[in-house]
């Protein structure tokens, strides 16, 4: 036995720990929730990203600057670009997010922020971890709130994907002890358990949702799945009027297709990588990741991105023009309900039910064969300016039922 192999890997592994330690001491020291009607001037960053990211991030902001024109104006809210979260800036850098670039986003509340690329093996880049999961850690973003809505088959979830522990917190830290034997970590705490399953109680509670479900494989991932599902249920007791309840991944994974039991659940709060996987699934039944926007929220920072990649296909093929925003569009709403507007973000997921799900009078091909995102776009534009935008689109969930 190389008795040298183990004793280095326990050495790395109490590293490892030391460091998780002190990022758990910073989780409870943390301050509480931002308040968002007591700021002065709201920042606003666009993150443009990579590939497409910069045509989409562009064409959600053209929507953000409609709606919050007024609180622009009277600068209330100040919107802008963000530069250097791009590739090449990080790969010159060698960094994941440069620290000038940190240090510029940090100024900012919120951003919207457009994919970007996380290199792999075989690329000319350095191979650095994913923007996101980088930001995710740095600004403490321990939520993900993903919503998918099929109102036409009464499906309305709230996923609320626990953002920074599980196997993401030391994804880039495992270790390959000797020439056969790897080991990832997975970390899973008490404060980060209970603080997503909160914030999921906390938004049960004010959307009047009845119903609030865990998803583990706490059977056999006993220790830390078990930690997560306790601290559930523990939170569980502070909100009795809520019914809570608990399932294992696999079968959940297996119910969401099941047309007459989906309808039943609301929000659901899982561990990172569960929610992961999940939510592309479920994503899926709404008409694919494209259409899906994704809230990475913490006490004090939040960034709203799409959940899909920055499509470097596209880029080379010369079709930028032709991506579709929907997804960032997605976001911008989300990011318009958290800073305390949730009416325009009501008016702005219906128009962009009616035009991407219901009328869909453009249909974005990916191609010349279809319209522009700009045109898209203007068409989201048109039924936000369009008086009767509510009443259609009640009408549209009236008669697809
Ligand atoms: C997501 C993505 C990211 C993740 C990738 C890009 C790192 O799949 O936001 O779901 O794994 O979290
Ligand atoms: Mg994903």
């Amino acid at each position: 036995m190389d008795n040298a192999a183990i004793e280095r890997a326990k050495a790395q592994f109490g590293k490892l720990l030391e460091d998780q330690m002190r990022r758990i001491e910073k989780v409870l020291a943390a301050p509480d929730w931002i308040d968002y009607s007591k700021v002065e001037t709201l920042r606003i960053g666009i993150l443009a990203g990579d590939g497409i990211g910069p045509f989409i991030a562009g064409e959600a902001r053209r929507i953000l600057e409609l709606l919050l024109s007024d609180e622009v104006r009277s600068g209330k809210i100040v919107i802008n670009d963000i530069e250097g979260l791009t590739i090449e800036n990080r790969s010159a850098h060698g960094k994941t997010i440069p620290d000038d670039v940190l240090e510029e986003i940090r100024k900012y509340h919120v951003t919207l922020k457009g994919p970007t690329y996380t290199p792999r093996v075989g690329d000319p880049w350095p191979n650095l971890e994913s923007c996101n999961v980088a930001m995710r850690k740095e600004l403490d973003l321990f939520a993900n709130l993903r919503p998918v809505r099929i109102p036409t088959q009464g499906i309305d979830w709230a996923f609320f994907r626990e953002n920074t522990e599980d196997l993401y917190a030391l994804g880039p830290y495992g270790l390959e002890v000797d020439d056969n034997i790897t080991v990832d970590f997975r970390l899973i705490s008490n404060p980060g358990s209970e603080r997503i399953a909160r914030l999921a109680f906390d938004y049960a509670r004010k959307n009047n949702r009845t119903q609030v479900t865990c998803v583990t494989k706490a059977n056999i991932i006993k220790t830390t799945d078990g930690c997560f599902l306790k601290s559930f249920y523990r939170v569980a007791e502070e909100y009795p009027e809520i019914n809570a309840d608990d399932w294992y991944i696999d079968i959940m994974t297996a119910k969401l297709v099941d047309e007459k039991r989906r309808r039943h659940f609301q929000v659901l709060v899982l561990p990172n990588l569960y929610g992961d996987i999940l939510t592309d699934e479920a994503a899926e039944f709404q008409g694919g990741v494209g259409t899906a926007g994704s809230a990475n929220i913490g006490k004090q920072y939040a960034m709203f991105e799409a959940i899909h990649g920055s499509a470097p296909r596209m880029v080379e093929e010369g079709r930028v023009q032709y991506a579709d925003p929907a997804s960032m569009i997605r976001a911008a709403s989300m990011l318009l309900g958290h800073i305390g507007f949730p009416e325009k973000s009501r008016n702005l997921d219906m128009a962009l039910d009616i035009c991407a799900q219901y009328e869909r009078k453009l249909v974005i091909t990916g191609r010349p064969t279809g319209p522009s995102g700009t045109e898209f776009t203007d068409y989201v534009m048109d039924w936000l300016a369009d008086s009767k935008l509510a009443m259609t689109w009640e009408k549209y969930i009236r008669d697809g039922q």
